[in-house]
């Protein structure tokens, strides 16, 4: 049985024992080049030593200290709005899904409109959830998709709700780069019918720039949330800009018992702090199109139908047969096949590159993916049952 998802047995390992650095050991001891890196919070490198001892001296100091606050509270959110694009207010909160549902939170309130345009993944929350079952109609008729390569769906589903939409919230891309000037067009869109435009750089941000997708693509948020790599893999998220929006924070109340933890503000200042005075972005980014020039030989060498896509520091490979239970196959058998040599590569998320792979750890991933799209011909001659 080939797929990380399958039960019973699995050539995907499925529990870890340890992790540092790029790698990530299973139960059996084996050793793997990590490109999930916990679906993209790790940034500088699994257990980074710099991070780890900033959480331990604010855990040693007391963690839980609600319903008061740390001085790391104030230190974070003026790094935050000192390195977000036009940003004048940060709050801080726990989990990604936290940030973007406060963000829709303070649209509604700040437009006094209750309709949200989304697109991509945004987190679990019922104005979010990409499953109808358990949220009620009512939650799901406020929340409406476009998509993304066709602006005429934008622009139709402002014209089905005039003067009701809150805002446009949207990851700034998907597994492939975005198109030039085209989240701009998005941003002056909501705009022109008085919604305000908000960036989910969740997988983003910290990731492509110390700016996230905003300095990178030159376009500015309303409002952005952030989570993932800003804290190299502890729980913290937040949703940056304008002061007017975030002003209305005033007027709800949001809030969660352990907000407040000062741990996870240190993992971001530390984090924050080495990404903006090191190399470590570059090094990132070096390294990302390292493996994707790499990676695109081996597919054009293997005649593999498939497309090295994505940011450098996100790759990603795009299987392009036309049958997609072939393509579904060969994405799954890639991913078991690279697992077995060494590699973690998921088959339907795209990848990351941290701070820590060196040339050699790029150099072995290539290998374990030479040997894993090599391994595809029988896959390749299969028909669908
Ligand atoms: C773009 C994006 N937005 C929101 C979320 C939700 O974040 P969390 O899982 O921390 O709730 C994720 C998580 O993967 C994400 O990738």
């Amino acid at each position: 049985m080939v797929g990380p998802c399958t039960s019973g047995q699995t050539r995907y390992p499925r529990y870890f024992s340890r992790a540092a650095g790029p790698y990530l050991w299973d139960l059996e001891g084996k050793r793997y080049v990590d490109l999930n890196l916990g679906y993209g919070p790790v940034v500088l490198g699994h257990a980074d030593g710099r991070v780890t001892e900033a959480v331990l001296c604010e855990l040693r100091n007391g963690n839980c200290i609600a319903p008061l606050w740390s001085r790391r509270q104030s230190e974070l959110t003026d790094l935050l709005v000192s390195v977000v694009p036009g940003a004048e207010m940060a709050y801080l909160l726990k989990t990604g899904s936290d940030a973007t549902s406060t963000a829709v939170r303070l649209s509604r309130i700040f437009t006094g409109r209750s309709k949200v345009i989304r697109w991509g993944y945004n987190g679990w929350h019922d104005w979010a959830a990409g499953i109808p079952a358990g949220v009620p109609e009512a939650t799901r008729s406020d929340t409406l998709l476009f998509d993304y390569s066709d602006l005429g769906t934008l622009r139709d589903a402002f014209a089905r709700h005039p003067g009701q939409v809150a805002c446009v919230l949207m990851m700034p891309f998907g597994d492939e780069t975005a198109p030039e000037g085209h989240l701009q067009k998005i941003r002056d869109i909501a705009h022109e019918h008085g919604a305000l435009f908000v960036l989910d750089e969740m997988r983003s941000g910290f990731r492509l720039g110390l700016s996230g997708a905003q300095g990178l693509l030159g376009v500015q948020a309303d409002v952005s949330t952030f989570s993932k790599a800003m804290a190299n893999g502890h729980p913290i998220s937040a949703v940056v800009g304008r002061a007017d929006v975030l002003s209305a924070l005033a007027r709800t109340r949001i809030s969660s018992t352990f907000y407040a933890d000062p741990a996870p503000m240190a993992a971001a200042l530390t984090t924050i702090r080495v990404l903006r005075d090191t190399d470590a972005l570059e090094r990132i980014r070096k390294a990302g199109s390292a493996f994707q020039d790499g990676l695109s030989a081996l597919v054009d060498r293997h005649r593999v139908p498939a497309r090295v896509v994505g940011y450098p520091p996100m790759p990603f490979l795009q299987f392009t047969h036309p049958d997609p239970v072939i393509r579904e196959r060969m994405s799954t058998a890639f991913a078991a096949g690279a697992a077995q040599r060494g590699v973690l590569l998921h088959p339907s998320h795209q990848w990351f590159l941290s701070a820590a792979h060196t040339s050699e750890d790029v150099e072995f991933a290539l290998d374990g993916c030479d040997r894993a799209l090599a391994a595809l011909e029988p896959v390749l001659a299969t028909r669908p049952a």
